[in-house]
Formats: C-alpha cells, structure tokens, sequence
C-alpha cells in the first residue's frame, strides 16, 4: 500500500484527501461525537506542514439527494477549530463554482467540498464524478477507513485516475493494526463479538474460529445459539434465519476444540425499557414474558478472566443493551477488562467505539477503529476496494 512517506514533495500541491466525516448527529443536527473528525488530524496536518493545499472530500448519512440536514458545513466548522485555521465550506461537490475555489487554494489552505453522496454518480462509482473530482487536485490520499468498503466514485473510481495517491496515516495504521491482529498477533487472541445478529458477524465468526484463541459470544445474538442448543429464550431477540447460521457455527466450532464461548448467565427483563426491573437468572432458559438484555456477572467474570490473560483483545459489539442503564453493566464491565488489561486492545467501530467513548475507556485502548463494517471485512480477509485500490 502506498503511503504518505511514499507521496514525494507535495510543496504548493492540491491535494484530495477522502476522509470518512460521517459523523452521528443529535436530533438537533449537532455532531454527537468527534473520533472521526480528530482521526484524520495527523494526516491533515502532515500534508499542510508539507505546504499542500487541501481539498477534502467525505459523505454524511445516506442521502439520495441534497439534504441541507446533512450538509458538511457543521463538520467543516468543528474541524476548523480543531486546526486551528478556517476550512472554507464549497457550495456543492463539483462544478464550476467548486473548480474555481479549488484552483484558488493557496498553501495552508483547507477547502471542505459538500457532502459527496448528494451526488448520485458518487456510489454508483461513476466515472464522470470521478473524473470531476480528480480534476480538482494534482495528488490522492485516502483515509477514510470506515468508506474503504466501498467501491465509490470518492475512494476507488477517483483513486484510479490520480497516478499520485497514497493512503493517509489514519487508513495506514488501521490496515496494519487490523491485519496484524489477524495475520500475527500477539497470542492468546481473543475474540468477544456481541451486537444484535448473528447473519451480521457469521463471516468474521468463521475466520476467528480459525485465527483466534477463543471466541466470547456477547449481545442478543446469542439467542439463536441458544436456541438452537434447545434452551428456551422467552421474548429475547431471535430471528429464525440467525437460528440455522448459529447451528452451523456451532457445529464448526465443535471441530475446533471448544473455542466458541457463550454466556452462562443473564440479566432478563419484561420490556426494553430503562424503567424495566432487571431480574438475573442463573443458567440461560428465558422463562416466558421475559427477554434477555444483558450477560449476567458470572460471565463477566469468566470473559474478564480470558481478557485479562490475553495478549490480543478484539472487542466487536455490545454485550447487551447499554444504551439502557439497568442493562449497561456487562458492556461496561467488558470495557473495564479490556481498559486494565495488558494486551494490544482493538476495539471495532460502531457501537463497542461509542460504548469505550461513553464509559471513558478509549484511551486505554490500544486501537479504536474508526471503521465499523470496513473493520470487520477487514477480518473476515475481503480485500477493500479503497485499500486495493492503492497497492498498484
Ligand atoms: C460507516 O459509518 O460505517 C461508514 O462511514 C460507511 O458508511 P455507509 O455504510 O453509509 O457506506
């Protein structure tokens, strides 16, 4: 993979750099959590240090059109202040308005083009798109990891046409981090993979039964297991298709010794509510009338335990509905292991990243991706398009 080191001089370049802004926002259209805004930091700033102009470029939401609720306006102002230099927000993504602020880009300058999937071309990787953006700019970085999945007009089908491009330090360390942990880790690897189905994660479920040292099943997705173990789950959250990949997992993981550990106890409820009184239940038979919303103590126990002897940690998904104080505890208790522990820690994107952020843990991790689905393609050993792409 090209990197930084390998771009040359970029002295009065303008540079496109695809960053991966697609921030949550609050009801109220405020961005609800920065990582990803502070991620690509180091890689702006190394290019403007290198007196580059830059020219960036991100999606927000999935809109099929301009919607003024996901403007990057917001996000180019939070990065202003982050740099401590004023980013000049474009009225559009390409276009001629958009080429002449492009072209009067001086060294230093920061210029935000507007979210890229207001344009349709953009994920149907069409090549006029492409081409528009890569005439905005002399050189290509990427470091949207979380986007690097995709097969994009702003990360694959621009990349192409810039014989100039090179992959950002933030795309750079997550690829290594990611394929070290995969490829070489430290050992004993252990996965804890939790979140709401099992058909999400089947994929990287079978590449840690390979890889990895033990497999610590966490979130509603143990209730297919469960059930197809012939426990019984109450109301617990249990689409049937997820039933028949569980089985099968199951059946894999028999052959590789006893690798795949699920819960030995829970915490139920009558209802998915914050107002709802936990009940813990010794052993994992959901009696009628109540759900499952989190893993019970002496689990935690015995994951901590594995955590805490582990040279690897990678932590994939919720251990239950932390979102709702009552049933936070194994989440958090998770994060806690994983924070004392004296492993390399990875922590996937989406909501295990929120759920570090929300319990003051990020920063006793060793890595918190900032990609979610990119993550775990990584893992199960797809190639990205965004990251290939690069390699030539
Ligand atoms: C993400 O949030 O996972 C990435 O930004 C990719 O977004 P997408 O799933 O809308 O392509």
């Amino acid at each position: 993979m090209r990197t930084l080191a390998d771009l040359g001089d970029v002295d009065g370049l303008r540079v496109l750099v695809r960053v991966d802004f697609n921030v949550p926002l609050t009801d109220d259209g405020a961005i609800a959590d920065d990582t990803r805004i502070r991620g690509a930091l180091d890689t702006l700033q190394a290019l403007l240090a290198r007196g580059a102009s830059l020219i960036l470029v991100s999606h927000l939401g999935r809109p099929k059109e301009r919607d003024p609720r996901l403007s990057l306006q917001p996000v180019a102002r939070a990065l202003g202040e982050l740099l401590g230099r004023p980013v000049k927000m474009a009225p559009a993504v390409v276009g001629d308005e958009v080429s002449a602020l492009a072209a009067g880009l001086e060294r230093g300058e920061v210029l935000m083009l507007e979210n890229v999937r207001y344009e349709p071309g953009e994920t149907r990787n069409d090549p006029q798109l492409a081409a528009a953006l890569a005439a905005l700019a002399d050189v290509y970085v990427d470091d949207a990891f979380g986007a690097a999945h995709r097969a994009h007009a702003s990360t694959e089908g621009v990349a192409r046409l810039m014989p100039r491009r090179a992959a950002g330090l933030l795309l750079e360390r997550e690829v290594v981090t990611l394929t070290t942990l995969t490829d070489s880790p430290r050992r004993p690897l252990v996965a804890i993979l939790g979140g709401a189905k099992v058909s999400d994660k089947i994929r990287v479920i079978e590449r840690f039964l390979v890889v990895a040292d033990a497999i610590l099943i966490g979130g509603a997705m143990v209730f297919p297991f469960f059930r197809a173990q012939g426990h019984a789950v109450g109301d617990s959250l249990c689409a049937q298709e997820d039933v028949g990949h569980a089985r099968r997992l199951l059946e894999l993981a028999g052959s590789a010794s006893g690798k795949l550990m699920l819960p030995t106890d829970l915490v139920v409820a009558e209802r998915f509510s914050a107002q709802a009184t936990p009940e813990l239940i010794d052993g994992v038979d959901v009696p009628a009338g109540r759900m499952g919303l989190d893993i019970g103590p002496r689990t935690v126990a015995h994951y901590a335990g594995l955590v805490a002897s582990a040279g690897t940690v990678f932590w994939n998904g919720p251990m239950g509905a932390f979102e709702l104080e009552p049933f936070a505890a194994g989440t958090r208790a998770v994060a806690a292991a994983l924070a004392e522990a004296s492993a390399v820690t990875v922590v996937g994107g989406g909501d295990s990243a929120a759920a570090v952020q929300q319990f003051g843990y990020a920063d006793r991790m060793t890595h918190v991706s900032t990609g979610g689905g990119a993550a775990l393609e990584l893992i199960e050993g797809r190639a990205l398009p965004g990251v290939e792409v690069l390699d030539g």
